[in-house]
């Protein structure tokens, strides 16, 4: 197991007392970084929603360190989900399980279950056990907007939160797959780097395992626009599209041909790795909102299959408002 340098210990430690005190730190996890707060204090689980302007109605995931903390946070955990819990966990898998009532309101959005998982992450799982409480984390974004895959990203959106531990870049770089398993019946509610075949594989022949149908209220947080950079983005039709003057270009090709025409062109992965694009398409956004000289952003899609479900899961949302 990966262990964390001294001089992070002691970033940890104080960041451990903020979590403790009811502050609020941003943290690394494999996925994303997370905006975190001490998840059985109702008072510091609002500061989230504040200073992410998110909504009340979007329910919040809660992080825990060691399997023996689900015991204070859900009600029941049947054996399929101890079978993929032990799995796929510290991991990018959470699971919507009923709550016990030592779970605040605030934390589920009034839901009955609660959004739990395991962080592959060597400081997220120090800072878990230090505070010595489950930590309710989002991402920690301005609501709505670009997810932060590193340090930088989170200051930039949230410049007045209490601390941000640097743990560097985050290896997966797209939020944690979402399950929710009732009977023989595993519903995924947001796709991830665990894929829906990576599910079906790891559950006996009985389970049905489904893709959620959006509208259904089941998952309040699965909204049609996210992750959005503050400029135009469009999804490319065609490798031979006309790009305007001031286009920054997202492929993930080497020789990709529009890469000539674009003012600044990002290669998230030279030959199609989805593993490579989920890493990197969240900074690839990121870099260009940040261009002064980008005025609109355009993305090669990827095939809807596999990982690339949950790629195109956040590109399509990403650019939805942009939409014609
Ligand atoms: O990888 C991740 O999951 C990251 C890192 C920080 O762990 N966290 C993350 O949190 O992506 P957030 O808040 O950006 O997305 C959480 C989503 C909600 O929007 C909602 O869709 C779903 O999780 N969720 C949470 N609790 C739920 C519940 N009780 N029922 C249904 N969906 C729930
Ligand atoms: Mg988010």
């Amino acid at each position: 197991m990966e262990t964390v340098q001294k001089n992070l210990e002691t970033a940890i430690a104080k960041a451990a007392k903020i979590i403790r005190d009811g502050g609020l730190v941003a943290f690394p996890t494999e996925t994303v970084y997370g905006l975190g707060a001490n998840a059985l204090n109702p008072v510091a689980v609002a500061k989230i929603f504040e200073l992410k302007e998110r909504p009340s109605f979007d329910p919040l995931i809660v992080h825990i360190a060691s399997f023996d903390q689900l015991d204070d946070l859900v009600e029941n955990v049947s054996d399929a989900v101890k079978l993929l819990a032990d799995k796929f966990w510290p991991g990018p898998l959470t699971f919507v399980l009923p709550k016990t009532n030592k779970v605040p309101e605030i934390v589920t959005s009034g839901l009955a279950t609660v959004g739990v998982r395991m962080p592959d992450n060597p400081i997220a799982l120090e800072l878990i056990r230090k505070a010595g409480c489950p930590i309710a984390a989002p991402s920690a974004n301005k609501f709505g907007r670009i997810s932060p895959t590193t340090a930088m990203h989170v200051k930039k959106q949230l410049p007045n939160v209490d601390c941000i531990i640097d743990g560097g870049k985050t290896s997966v770089g797209i939020e944690s797959t979402i399950v929710f398993v009732e009977g023989d019946t595993c519903t995924l509610l947001r796709a991830g780097k665990i894929t829906i075949e990576d599910i079906r594989e790891s559950l006996p022949n009985n389970f049905k395992v489904i893709q959620h149908v959006s509208g259904e209220a089941i998952s309040p947080g699965l909204l049609k626009s996210h992750y959005s950079p503050t400029k135009t983005l469009r999804i490319l039709n065609s490798k031979t599209e006309t790009l305007p003057e001031g286009s920054g270009l997202i492929v993930h090709e080497q020789n990709h041909i529009l890469k000539a025409f674009a003012h600044k062109t990002i290669v998230t992965s030279p030959n199609m790795d989805y593993h490579q694009i989920a890493a990197n398409l969240f900074s690839a956004l990121h870099t260009m909102e940040d261009d002064p000289e980008i005025t609109q952003i355009f993305i090669q899609p990827v095939e809807e299959t596999g990982l690339g479900l949950a790629l195109m899961d956040r590109i399509n949302k990403a650019a939805h408002q942009y939409q014609k």
